[in-house]
């Protein structure tokens, strides 16, 4: 079972997210004496099938997705020390039932995306004043924003067609969700069939919750019945519409407000205002607290309102969104990586709680950074049970003076991994000490150094492994990283086998993984050795026919096994650039940064080829949104020559599809690249740059040869001078927008 296919309702792993059970986690495996690996052993696999028992019959995970798994890495790393003491229940040889196949998939034909959060009054001025900016707006024109509260629940996309409703999704990742169309047509709230003259196709989304009081009732009925009772009214709802039964939604009485929309063939209205007015119009209940707001005290004044009416709603809130209403300037201040510019999640303070901390591990990263993480007394914060939480780095640890032993203050907000907020020193036990980070790496033992910044002369806040190509942490994490979602996305390969595999010694660079692909047999042959001192285990215990039935079970179960993770691998075979370039872990370059890379070189070689230039760092200096950091990090990146032949391993493996500049209809810029200098006056430069980049064209900062058009405005200088040095082509802003007009 992968955490990918648990995505759906646990806590989503964040990219640099600390691992909290790592390797390091508990005694060292190889301190376990072999008693305490059997009641350790033994202690996992009933924890483990209690977390499968509350997530895929209850839908009500108590732990987030990674420390599942590390719970699972952790019993894999006992059992490999310990082969004889493998239990038949053992955890690595449950596949748990998989929810996302439970319904079919549902591609959205709009993505489902996210919020942007905002934690704090500033964030918000931020927001509103990023805004402006990107409009360009003078001070005495206002943007009106709607205000709506943030209803805690599970989001869902329903699709009517000639006003009747066809299908209902879950958000799912936000590209595919899944078929619940039978469980929402039991929700009183959703029509099944417009009122008035609707769009010919609508897809209008909402958020599907339960009130308190429906849930009390729930909870009540489940208990009577002997059933389990569920954590909160969000976990209950979502459990309520993954149901594949739709009689037993129909009984736990689901309600839904619509907030949004997808595909529509013709908008009902042009603002955030009138399509609400319009969704109430065709039958939809809109939450009754949304307002309009001109200014951030007015945005400030409707949050606290909301929060302190928070407790009596009847329903779970865990925010409010701000909305930019006009639709227009929504379309012109589009999207930044998954969010949209115009929109925010102002959310509520964290939920805090007390208990001790009981130690602190230190988790390395896979560009060597030395996390620690503050293993906790089990405490429930806010419906939810937080064994684990982050220290974030040594100065944090030392802000604190966060010790073992200590009574600490931990915060939990939302899906966020939760932190130590504060030590209460008063209750500190007697003859503790302060903690002494370590300055070698716990893994491969090498010097963890913090750098300092050669500018500015300041320490890093992190400290890091400096063991690099050497140390099997970071090894691992970086090969982590490369199946993981947003790289090669490889379904089913987790970090179970990741590690099974690199302590095999099978596994040392990613393009190993399509080697392995390759020998299914090698595959086999690692959990066949499992099997081996498993079933050697199970005839002393059981008897030789027990085993000889039992076993031949696991062995299609196995042979499915590998059959399922060859098909994973292979059909990764094709990628992106922008997937291949996340993939390749350099460091600084995230989702966002592959993106602006795949889209300004659209190959591979084409990208390889300007990194092995002498004028690497002019070109990626060039592309708008790179900075000098980055492209540092990326130039080092390829000045490694284990890098280089990693790479030159892994494309004979995969074959990397190019990203073609998008071709938009009649765009005069498409694959051109474009430089905006001087001041200009009816857009932003950042607007004007990302309407250019929206109809194909690349921009740049610079003007060298290689540039096709400069948009110049009053006062431009060198990069004037530059264009007419090259012989560039130079056109004024109203030239721009006739050229682009309409477009
Ligand atoms: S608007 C493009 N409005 O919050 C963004 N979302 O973090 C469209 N949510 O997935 C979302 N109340 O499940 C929007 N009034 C509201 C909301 C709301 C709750 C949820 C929704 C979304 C998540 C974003």
């Amino acid at each position: 079972m992968s955490s990918k296919a648990k995505s759906g309702s646990r806590a989503k792993k964040k990219a640099d997210a600390p691992d909290l059970f790592g390797a390091s986690g508990g005694k060292p495996v190889e301190k376990l004496t072999e008693a305490e690996a059997r009641r350790e052993l033994e202690h996992l696999a009933t924890e483990v099938a209690e977390h499968d028992r509350a997530y895929f019959e209850r839908d009500a995970p108590v732990i987030s997705d990674a420390d599942y798994d590390a719970l699972k890495r952790r019993n894999s790393a006992i059992e490999a020390r310990f082969p004889k003491l493998i239990r038949p229940d053992s955890p690595s040889h449950r596949v748990g039932a998989k929810p996302s196949e439970k319904f079919a998939k549902v591609v959205h034909r709009v993505p489902m995306l996210s919020l942007d959060n905002a934690f704090s009054d500033e964030d918000v001025a931020e927001f509103v004043a990023r805004i402006r900016r990107f409009l360009g707006l003078k001070d005495e024109q206002d943007v009106v924003f709607t205000a709506e509260p943030k209803i805690d629940g599970l989001s869902a996309s329903l699709r009517y067609e000639k006003g009747v409703f066809v299908q209902g999704a879950t958000r799912g990742d936000g590209a595919e969700g899944e078929d619940i169309t039978a469980n929402l047509r039991t929700i009183k709230d959703i029509p099944l069939r417009l009122h008035g003259k609707a769009p010919e196709v609508l897809e209008v989304r909402g958020e599907v919750y339960m009130t308190h009081a429906n849930f009390a009732a729930l909870n009540r009925r489940q208990e009577k019945e002997g059933k389990p009772t569920y954590a909160n009214p969000r976990n209950s709802a979502a459990g309520s519409v993954r149901q594949l039964d739709p009689s037993i939604t129909a009984a736990r009485d689901l309600n839904f407000f619509a907030y949004t929309w997808g595909e529509v063939s013709k908008l009902p209205a042009d603002t955030q205002w009138g399509m609400l007015e319009a969704f109430k119009a065709f039958g939809f209940r809109v939450n009754p607290l949304v307002r309009h707001c001109e200014t951030t005290k007015q945005i400030l004044k409707f949050y606290s309102d909301i929060e302190s009416k928070r407790a009596k709603l009847g329903y779970d809130i865990d925010g409010v969104v701000y909305k930019v209403d006009d639709l227009k300037l929504q379309d012109r201040l589009g999207f930044v990586s998954r969010s949209p510019r115009w929109a925010i999640a102002h959310k509520f303070a964290a939920e805090q709680a007390e208990t001790i901390l009981e130690k602190i591990d230190i988790q390395v990263g896979r560009t060597g950074k030395l996390t620690p993480v503050a293993r906790l007394k089990p405490i429930t914060v806010g419906g939810v049970v937080v064994e684990n939480a982050t220290l974030h780095n040594e100065d944090e640890i030392a802000r604190l003076d966060a010790r073992e032993g200590d009574t600490v203050i931990i915060q939990r907000a939302g899906d966020v991994i939760p932190q130590v907020v504060k030590v209460l020193t008063d209750k500190r036990p007697r003859g503790s000490r302060p903690y002494p980070f370590p300055h070698t790496c716990p893994i491969c033992h090498s010097h963890a150094v913090r750098e300092v910044d050669e500018k500015t002369g300041k320490e890093d806040v992190d400290r890091r492994c400096t063991g690099g190509l050497i140390c099997a942490a970071q090894a691992v994490e970086r090969l982590k990283h490369f199946v993981g979602r947003d790289a090669f996305d490889i379904e089913g390969f987790g970090g179970t086998y990741i590690e099974t595999l690199h302590e095999a010694g099978m596994l040392k660079e990613p393009a190993d993984i399509f080697q392995l692909a390759k020998q299914p047999a090698k595959l086999g042959k690692v959990l066949a050795a499992k099997r081996a001192e498993q079933s050697a285990e199970r005839r002393a215990r059981e008897g030789k026919d027990a085993v000889e039935t039992k076993s031949k079970k696991k062995d299609e179960g196995e042979g499915k096994l590998v059959e399922n993770l060859v098909a994973a691998i292979d059909a990764r075979r094709r990628i992106g650039l922008d997937r291949f370039i996340n993939a390749l872990g350099i460091r600084h370059v995230g989702e966002t940064n592959a993106r602006l890379l795949a889209r300004n070189f659209h190959s591979i070689d084409a990208f390889v080829e300007a990194m092995e230039g002498d004028d690497a760092l002019e070109q990626l200096n060039a592309i708008g949104g790179i900075g000098d950091v980055v492209a540092e990090a990326i130039k080092d990146f390829f000045d490694e020559p284990h890098n280089r032949k990693l790479l030159d391993h892994l494309l004979k493996e995969v074959d990397v599809q190019d990203v073609a500049a998008p071709k938009i209809k009649g765009s005069p810029v498409a694959g051109k690249t474009v430089v905006f200098t001087g001041s200009l006056e009816k857009m932003t430069r950042q607007e004007a740059k990302v309407k250019a980049e929206s109809l194909g064209a690349k921009t740049a900062g610079s003007v060298s040869k290689k540039t096709d058009l400069v948009v110049a405005g009053p006062g431009a200088g060198s990069k004037l001078t530059d264009a007419q040095k090259f012989g560039v082509k130079v056109i004024d802003e109203d030239a721009w927008l006739a050229m682009i007009k309409g477009l």
